[in-house]
């Protein structure tokens, strides 16, 4: 019996068969435009780089974030008052969290992770580090439904979610997510929010083009990835980077472009590559306060408050389910 996966049998596939990592990245690399999920760039040595990324002189997002949780951390602190529980969606090291659990000192820390092992060691370091606090990591994929502890029921819960990571779902996405987060800390409920803003193009450009080429080789690596772990031949020499911001749709747009006419492997496929074609690897959607406005309201949410930094770069906002 002849049991290949097609792309047509993928697609007609029951949503209760998971296709694996191989079936998504061929139905991206089979789309026009092609594209791979920016969720493929986190294996450790991407990880690493995109910790340098955060490093860099023109990536100002994390600088300014920090920045800003570490100016307004009062006025913050004030605005989140009565949180027993601070739940974190992507905790990753927690190291941002810590300026927040200083000021707010609830009774519970939720962090919420997929990468389970990391979400132990960062959650014992925080344990640690805070010993009145009774810290409950959950390993899960937090853009899907996933269940509260027990002890953080009833509790007056605050969520935390850093970093412009918002950016990469679509505004879509982003308005649904948004409503999941509502629904878990409920009514009255909070969520602290960083986001990056429709900065000057020139500043965006520089943010995701860096003259030290590292975030060239973070978005190269996703092909580096998938020849580790999926049965394919990218030639890393052979692919460019490209970013741009788009500036009617508000976003980075992050490519990986074919420097020649080429083919690759991948599976039992082969796929083709025209000189010049572009391989969609990454949005990072941008928010002034209308976008911000939108998605609070389709999200039952209100915006209360905006803090900046002394640039006027970055946003943490502060929403309040309704
Ligand atoms: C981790 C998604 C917030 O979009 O700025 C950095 C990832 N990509 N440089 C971002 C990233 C290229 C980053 N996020």
């Amino acid at each position: 019996m002849d049991d290949t996966l097609t792309i047509d049998s993928l697609v007609a596939q029951s949503p209760l068969s998971k296709p694996t990592d191989l079936d998504e990245v061929l139905i991206g690399l089979t789309d026009s435009p092609k594209r791979i999920s920016p969720k493929f760039f986190y294996d450790e040595r991407g990880s690493e780089l995109f910790t340098q990324i955060t490093q860099l002189p023109e990536y100002y997002l994390t600088r300014s974030e920090l920045e800003i949780l570490e100016s307004r951390r009062a006025a913050i602190a004030s605005s989140v008052k009565g949180t027993e529980c601070l739940i974190e969606y992507g905790s990753g090291s927690s190291y941002k969290v810590r300026l927040l659990l200083n000021a707010i000192q609830p009774e519970l820390y939720v962090p919420v992770d997929i990468s389970r092992e990391y979400l132990q060691k960062a959650a014992k370091k925080i344990s640690d580090a805070y010993p009145d606090l009774s810290v409950l990591p959950i390993g899960a994929d937090y853009t899907k439904p996933f269940d509260l502890p027990d002890e953080a029921k009833g509790k007056q819960c605050t969520a935390f979610f850093p970093g412009s990571t918002i950016g990469n779902f679509e505004r879509e996405e982003a308005c649904r997510f948004l409503q999941s987060i509502s629904e878990t800390v409920g009514s009255g409920g909070k969520l602290i929010l960083g986001v990056d803003s429709r900065n000057h193009p020139a500043i965006l450009n520089a943010a995701y083009n860096d003259s030290k080429g590292i975030t060239a080789e973070f978005n190269l690596n996703i092909l580096r990835h998938l020849n580790k772990v999926l049965d394919t031949n990218f030639v890393l020499e052979q692919f460019n980077h490209v970013a741009r911001y788009n500036e009617d749709l508000g976003r980075i747009e992050m490519y990986l472009q074919s420097n020649i006419q080429q083919s690759v492997q991948i599976g039992e496929n082969e796929i083709s590559f025209a000189e010049a074609e572009l391989l969609h690897t990454e949005n990072s959607y941008k928010y002034n306060l209308p976008d911000l406005m939108k998605v609070a309201k389709a999200a039952n949410m209100t915006l209360k408050e905006v803090w900046t930094d002394a640039s006027k770069l970055f946003q943490v906002v502060l929403l309040e389910v309704n």
